[in-house]
């Protein structure tokens, strides 16, 4: 089954609790957290998702899109993440990360930018519960699907089926009704999507819409 990860990135943030309900029959809600250095936006921390905890039964999937986000990944667990990516581009120990994410408590996932070859995950695969390949370079929503990465979900997908791997590929920028069949077709299995869900006049429809698509 597909699941759904509504891009909060897109929402109206002057009434978040309002907007979070309108995607109850998601999944996950996506917390997109930037801190104007790895990438050049600054979004919000673990404050907002602890406040926004209380208002939704989603599971929380935090996008950690920060430098050496090893030193907040106990603050993103506490929140109540229960799942956490970071990317591979990001941290030295990249393997001990994904450990902590789990002593903490969450699912660990691991994001690699468009540009970043599968080939970084090699010995870090049999870790993690989810891989995220970012289909836009991350910083901002709305940005256009890279057409490349058609191939780069098949390849990886190919790997994961081969070793048994019970690991899920969640996909990450521009995803809309028009590309969606073709990213759920390459191998991905958690759809996030910004713009083509709170993007839109009526995000419950919208969502409801791009799953019939693809269920
Ligand atoms: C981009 C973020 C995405 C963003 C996607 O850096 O990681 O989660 O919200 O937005 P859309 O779906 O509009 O491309
Ligand atoms: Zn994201």
């Amino acid at each position: 089954m597909i699941k759904f990860s509504p891009s909060l990135l897109a929402a109206d943030f002057s009434q978040l609790s309002e907007e979070v309900e309108k995607i109850s029959a998601a999944e996950y809600l996506h917390l997109d957290v930037m801190d104007g250095f790895f990438v050049p936006n600054i979004t919000f921390g673990p404050g907002l998702i602890k406040a926004l905890r209380p208002h939704s039964n989603l599971k929380f999937d935090t996008h950690l899109m920060i430098e050496k986000p090893e030193r907040y990944i106990e603050d993103f667990a506490k929140a109540g993440s229960d799942l956490i990516t970071v990317h591979q581009e990001t941290s030295a120990h990249i393997h001990r990360t994904i450990q902590q994410i789990k002593a903490a408590g969450c699912q660990a996932g691991c994001a690699l930018n468009p540009a970043t070859p599968i080939a970084e995950l090699e010995y870090l695969l049999p870790e993690l519960d989810l891989v995220l390949l970012m289909t836009v370079n991350p910083g901002f929503g709305g940005q256009s699907f890279i057409d490349i990465m058609y191939e780069k979900i098949k390849r990886l997908k190919k790997i994961i089926d081969k070793h048994n791997y019970p690991i899920k590929i969640q996909v990450d920028g521009g995803i809309k009704p028009a590309n969606l069949e073709k990213v759920v077709a390459a191998g991905a299995e958690i759809i996030v999507a910004g713009s083509a869900i709170f993007g839109q006049e009526d995000p419950a429809q919208a969502l409801k819409e791009m799953r019939n698509l693809v269920s």
